[in-house]
């Protein structure tokens, strides 16, 4: 596997791909790679010729009071797993190679960033979109792969690959759990054995949503207040948000009808954890 620092190489290596008519695919990733991340890369590897990973932990999706200098990192045992699954290409560069002195260009995705995450994190989608532009500039992929448990950032990401033209098909992927249901995260390792159970609870009150929407339930305020219940009953926990809302615009819903995705933050001690369902009503 080739290791590449710079934006430079990179770009060099990924032209000399496109330029033997190979298919390029990409797996954007801040490290401490777990099954998800995995699940990512074994599409790409499977469906495109050659596949990059990205790890770089993203400073400027950050804010000043959350978890950047303490994000978890174990580069030595990516590189091993990337290897073993035959990634072509990991892309390490550093934040000076990302952001040199005097950087000042963001991209902004307006509307569908004001909820959910967006609400809570105001620059984080910001700092995600400029950083997946500026890989999918660097990279120049065919593809690019994302999971679903982050929903909103897997659409904000379509919705600048629209309204700016880009040629990169977006991939995403179902969320991957652990056995006891807890979607995985690298924030998980955050948490310990009681926080680990009381994370359960938003699995549990995901399923338990999807089962009164099966029954026939359409009141959002109700779905909304029945799983705040079950979740804060743990007492470890604490909401940041529970959204039942459109699919593509993050808009909070009144009634179910067609599709609707319930989300939810929560968080559980250092951890803030974040779980999703795409539910449809006929
Ligand atoms: O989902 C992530 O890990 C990050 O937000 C991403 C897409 C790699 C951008 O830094």
């Amino acid at each position: 596997m080739n290791i590449i620092k710079t934006v430079g190489d990179m770009k060099t290596w990924s032209r000399a791909i496109r330029e033997s008519g190979k298919t390029l695919g990409l797996v954007p990733t801040m490290g401490y790679l777990h099954e998800g991340h995995l699940s990512l890369a074994r599409k790409s590897i499977n469906t495109c010729d050659h596949t990059v990973v990205s790890i770089f932990v993203n400073p400027k999706q950050f804010e000043p009071n959350e978890d950047l200098d303490t994000y978890p990192r174990d580069l030595e045992a990516d590189r091993r797993e990337l290897e073993r699954l035959g990634v072509d290409a990991l892309f390490l560069p550093t934040e000076e190679e990302m952001y040199p002195e005097g950087f000042q260009t963001y991209v902004n995705i307006e509307g569908m960033t004001d909820h959910l995450c967006g609400k809570s994190r105001p620059g984080f989608f910001r700092g995600v979109t400029t950083v997946v532009l500026k890989l999918f500039h660097i990279v120049q992929p065919h593809s690019a792969f994302f999971g679903e448990k982050d929903r909103q950032q897997l659409e904000v990401i379509r919705q600048m690959v629209r309204d700016l033209n880009l040629d990169v098909e977006i991939v995403g992927l179902p969320i991957v759990r652990e056995a006891d249901g807890l979607a995985m995260s690298s924030r998980n390792r955050y948490l310990g054995k009681e926080e680990r159970e009381t994370a359960q609870s938003l699995n549990r009150a995901l399923k338990q949503a999807q089962q009164w929407i099966a029954e026939g339930e359409s009141s959002v305020e109700k779905i909304r207040s029945g799983m705040r219940t079950l979740i804060e009953r743990e007492g470890r926990a604490q909401v940041d948000y529970i959204s039942v809302c459109d699919p593509k615009r993050f808009v909070e819903l009144k009634e179910i009808r067609g599709q609707a995705v319930v989300a939810l933050a929560v968080q559980v001690g250092k951890a803030r954890l974040i779980d999703n369902c795409l539910i449809e009503r006929i």
